[in-house]
């Protein structure tokens, strides 16, 4: 378990850092990341120069926050975030989240790519994540609890903030983009899932699969983070279509799906209270 003197010590490190008070904090999925690049006056602090931050290793994901303005609003951007399959623990995956509520960031905007479940589903289609379901590998929040974050049994039925998905439905009909909503089925991976494991998550009600987002968004519901989590889907999940995946075509259709992605996020910040 990280400390708290830990998480206090990376967010004082930030706060020197920073010209801005961030408000509003983005978790920047797979082909997301140029949106950092719009950041207007940024600063930009590799994860390798915060204390106890942990370090990314993954192809394509650079590493760093970047802080500044988007669309008038003071951001915090997470290029770059931790998987739990490149061996990290659940502490490390979250620690980063943490630190924004240290910070004092209330909103939190999780974005990643996810495989299709439900067949009315296409790639390119974004989704809003309504609920989630993760039974394998621990909790986050397994261990002593920080009880100044949240309580030991936390709520967790509107850890997606019903306001802020209200919001972005509303953003996306105004700027003519089809919007889905759904379940993200969380899986730890490495390896893209099985048919029979789709086949599964399908009776249980995922609409998604993917190996993100969940843990983050658990350690922000228990610090009382108001979360929008949005999913862009990069393929249809293993067994849904007759073919097999690979992790171009998931970095192919990401970036194809960019713009759209970009435009909608960047619409909610600024009309985030
Ligand atoms: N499964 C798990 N994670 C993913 C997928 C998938 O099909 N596509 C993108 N991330």
């Amino acid at each position: 378990m990280e400390s708290i003197e830990h998480i206090k010590e990376s967010a004082e490190y930030l706060g020197k850092r920073l010209n801005i008070k961030p408000e509003i904090a983005i978790v920047l999925g797979s082909g997301l990341g140029v949106m950092a690049e719009e950041i207007e006056d940024a600063v930009e602090i590799n994860y390798a120069d915060i204390p106890n931050f942990p370090v990314s290793t993954v192809e394509g994901h650079a590493g760093k926050l970047v802080a500044g303005k988007l669309r008038g609003k003071p951001v915090l951007a997470m290029k770059g975030r931790f998987h739990y399959y490149e061996g990290y623990s659940m502490d490390q995956v979250v620690f980063p989240i943490r630190v924004m509520k240290m910070l004092g960031i209330k909103n939190l905007i999780v974005t990643n790519a996810a495989g299709g479940i439900n067949k009315e589903f296409s790639p390119g289609d974004l989704m809003l994540i309504k609920d989630h379901i993760k039974f394998f590998s621990e909790s986050p929040l397994r261990g002593k609890n920080i009880d100044a974050f949240g309580p030991r049994f936390n709520d967790m039925s509107n850890a997606y903030t019903l306001s802020l998905r209200e919001l972005a439905k509303e953003i996306a009909y105004g700027l003519g983009l089809t919007i889905r909503e759904g379940v993200y089925g969380f899986m730890p991976g490495p390896s893209y899932e099985t048919p029979a494991e789709i086949r599964m998550l399908q009776i249980l009600g995922a609409d998604a699969v993917g190996m993100s987002t969940v843990p983050e968004v658990i350690v922000a519901a228990h610090a009382g983070m108001k979360v929008l989590g949005i999913s862009c889907i990069t393929n249809m999940a293993a067994g849904i279509l007759d073919k097999p995946l690979c992790h171009e075509e998931v970095v192919e259709t990401a970036e194809r799906a960019r713009e759209k992605f970009i435009t909608l996020v960047k619409a909610i910040i600024e009309k985030l209270k």
